[in-house]
């Protein structure tokens, strides 16, 4: 946690961090833009030393033969209409009284007690006071936590034991009646020496590369550039690559994160291995860090927001441990046994104690690669929702913060041997900036970056090569599944099984086709972002569109047996409607005239006002429609209108006869 430094001296801190990053914006900009001949440019005076090199704006994200994804302006004028940059707010204004290091000889957490705030705390220099703290630990069952009620008095240069993998403290006065100075809590990663195995003794040949995946939930590459333009700034650094052409295969985050980690599609496990949504199906499914593990990698994973928790929101959870180091049981205990605040008209938890949700994840993640990364090969996923899942602006507020966190890892010679990947699950999935005219790519396109150390990139320059490439080619998350067991097979042993749900997919680190389809790449057409669609402006038109749409949602009502339960639809207004031309037709021509044609429409239905997003396959002529329903999106809030029902899928398109606003 090293948060000494941090709580002591803030400013100093964050002017280091600061520096650091002005010396890596000044080191990059020669290789970034590479520098023009200058005698070849008549233009530009040779007398000015920093040449400010017209960049040609760009156009698109990808350009290949069959793939056309838009590069959009993240501070266009539709945009700078309704965003505003937010300012972080903090938990706690008071002076940590309690920090912790970590003692890197005896390999021990230790504790220590501020005396300056202490006084400060207590009014006074001479009053005597009491720290102690209650170690907090895994449960017998997995989603808990025990708490030992014994409390444990220490004092400064206290040496935390080894077993103790979590604590919440408190200091009081001594004399009654007892006044709490402060209160906090701490989670340790405890280094756990290697077992000492005849392999292990030799040097690992080849080396295996860690893997860390830092992630945050809903953040598009165009919202990030928006909302963390210094955060992107760094991730242009030597080492760093875009993949550009990512997209999304399936509406929220359970399934494509779930793509990314298992390789399959949760449809084609629930009939291949077994339901995702049955208690114990996540133990048996082939989830990536059992092969990590099983290549004696150590593994870890945390989340924010135990209500939201991948594999827990409607879904059963973990019945056993997953990894190594597994955050949940001490979010739960954090949240349960720490002061929790929200920020005014949000869901999520915002502070737990005195410190911001996701600073508890991300240096959890920093002491998890300060404590393994330079003698044993790691995975870990981290990953927060709290700040970015409910308001798409709000990243804005943390921007510093990831700063920070990417800052300290490099300070830490992190990226000595880690492969970073920088990630969110999808975009922006409801409200304002879905109604802007890139609604649609701000939730299809999250953000995906991969680092790649520099022993990696000299020891296989051809994966390099193949990544920089594929930056600006079509990629899923089924390609990462594949990149991420690459990375295994690399440290040896075995071929792998590949992404069972996209046997054409492949790893990053070998060039994609050119002329690569999104049915390639196991994305459906619902969520392509190949193909340019327009909009139209024909209110008449663009009604029949959406009326042909409905009725199939009601007949899917009735096939599923749940019409005494939910309420037929009918259409109130269409928000807004698209053709897909194809890429044959220029964006900038007119619409020639297409009998049949592909649309997405979004529309708002009479019953409690849901909107809905739908492609469809619609006949001008005939009005013949042709649409699968599970694949329109629903893209408002689903939470009180489909309390009457279980089914997940189903919820998101039935509004209860029983919910039903008048
Ligand atoms: C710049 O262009 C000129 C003229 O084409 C050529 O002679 C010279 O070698 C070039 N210099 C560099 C550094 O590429
Ligand atoms: C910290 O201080 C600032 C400025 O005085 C104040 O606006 C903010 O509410 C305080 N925060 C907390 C958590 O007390
Ligand atoms: C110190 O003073 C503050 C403000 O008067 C008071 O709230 C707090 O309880 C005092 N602390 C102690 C330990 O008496
Ligand atoms: C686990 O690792 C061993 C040796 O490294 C290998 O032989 C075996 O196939 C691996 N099992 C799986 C399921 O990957
Ligand atoms: C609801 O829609 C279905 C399918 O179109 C239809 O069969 C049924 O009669 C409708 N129910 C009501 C109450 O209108
Ligand atoms: C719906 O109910 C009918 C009659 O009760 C039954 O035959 C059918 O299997 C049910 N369908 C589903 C999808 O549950
Ligand atoms: C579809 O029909 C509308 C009139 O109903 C017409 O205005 C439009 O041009 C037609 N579009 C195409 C692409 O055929």
């Amino acid at each position: 946690m090293d948060s000494r430094f941090r709580a002591a001296h803030p400013l100093y801190k964050w002017l280091f961090g600061f520096c650091l990053l002005l010396i890596i914006c000044v080191l990059s900009i020669p290789k970034g833009n590479q520098l023009p001949n200058v005698t070849n440019r008549n233009t530009i005076s040779l007398k000015s030393r920093i040449v400010k090199v017209p960049k040609t704006p760009q156009k698109y994200f990808v350009r290949t033969a069959q793939c056309h994804i838009p590069f959009v302006d993240p501070f266009n004028e539709d945009v700078m209409k309704i965003y505003k940059p937010q300012t972080y707010v903090g938990c706690s204004n008071e002076s940590d009284l309690v920090t912790t290091h970590y003692d890197s000889l005896q390999q021990r957490y230790v504790l220590h007690i501020n005396q300056e705030v202490a006084q400060h705390l207590l009014n006074s220099t001479d009053e005597e006071y009491n720290c102690f703290y209650e170690e907090i630990s895994y449960g017998q069952e997995i989603d808990t936590y025990d708490k030992l009620k014994a409390d444990k008095y220490f004092t400064d240069g206290y040496v935390v034991p080894k077993h103790v993998e979590g604590m919440l403290l408190e200091c009081q006065t001594a004399e009654e009646p007892h006044i709490v100075l402060q209160r906090d809590a701490f989670v340790f990663i405890q280094y756990q020496p290697v077992e000492p195995s005849p392999k292990m003794k030799k040097p690992l040949v080849p080396r295996k590369p860690s893997v860390i995946m830092y992630g945050i939930d809903s953040l598009s590459r165009i919202n990030l550039r928006r909302t963390m333009p210094k955060v992107h700034k760094f991730l242009q650094g030597e080492g760093w690559y875009e993949m550009q052409g990512y997209n999304k295969v399936a509406d929220n985050s359970f399934p494509n994160l779930f793509a990314i980690l298992s390789g399959y599609s949760p449809d084609t496990a629930k009939s291949q291995i077994c339901d995702t949504d049955v208690s114990g199906c996540f133990e048996e499914m082939p989830m990536i860090w059992h092969y990590f593990r099983n290549a004696s990698y150590l593994t870890a994973y945390a989340e924010d927001e135990s209500g939201s928790n991948t594999f827990n929101y409607l879904k059963p959870g973990f019945t056993e441990k997953p990894t190594d180091y597994y955050f949940r049981p001490f979010l739960r205990a954090l949240e349960v046994e720490t002061e929790v605040t929200r920020l005014p008209g949000q869901y999520m938890r915002y502070c737990m104690g005195r410190r911001v949700v996701n600073r508890y994840i991300y240096d959890y993640c920093r002491q998890f690669m300060q404590r393994y990364v330079k003698e044993r090969p790691i995975w870990g996923m981290f990953w927060t929702n709290h700040y970015s899942h409910d308001d798409p602006f709000m990243p804005s507020s943390m921007q510093n913060k990831v700063l920070t966190d990417l800052l300290d890892y490099q300070m830490d010679g992190a990226f000595e041997h880690t492969i970073m990947i920088f990630f969110a699950d999808h975009g922006t999935r409801f409200g304002k900036l879905r109604d802007l005219k890139s609604g649609f790519l701000e939730s299809r396109l999250p953000m995906m970056f991969i680092y790649l150390p520099p022993w990696f990139r000299e020891e296989y320059p051809s994966y390099a090569r193949a990544l920089e490439l594929n930056q600006n080619r079509l990629s899923s998350n089924f390609d990462l599944h594949n990149t991420l067991k690459h990375i295994i097979e690399i440290g040896g042993g075995g071929e792998l099984p590949k992404s069972y749900n996209c046997p054409t997919c492949q790893s990053l680190f070998y060039p994609l086709p050119e002329d690569r389809t999104c049915a390639q790449a196991a994305i459906d057409e619902h969520w392509c972002t190949c193909e340019p669609y327009r909009s139209i402006n024909d209110l008449e038109w663009a009604d029949r569109v959406a009326k042909s749409v409905i009725p199939r949602m009601n007949e899917y009502f009735a096939e599923k047996n749940l019409s005494h339960l939910c309420s037929n639809l009918s259409l109130n207004y269409v928000h807004n409607t698209q053709i897909k031309t194809g890429l044959a037709i220029s964006w900038h021509d007119d619409l020639p005239q297409l009998e049949e044609a592909v649309y997405r429409t979004k529309f708002k239905v009479q019953q409690n006002s849901a909107d809905f997003e739908a492609t469809v396959v619609f006949n001008n002529v005939t009005e013949k429609a042709e649409v699968k329903v599970e694949t329109i999106s629903r893209t408002n809030s689903y939470k009180e209108d489909s309390n009457c029902i279980e089914d997940k899928i189903a919820k998101l398109y039935c509004i209860c006869l029983s919910d039903l606003k008048p």
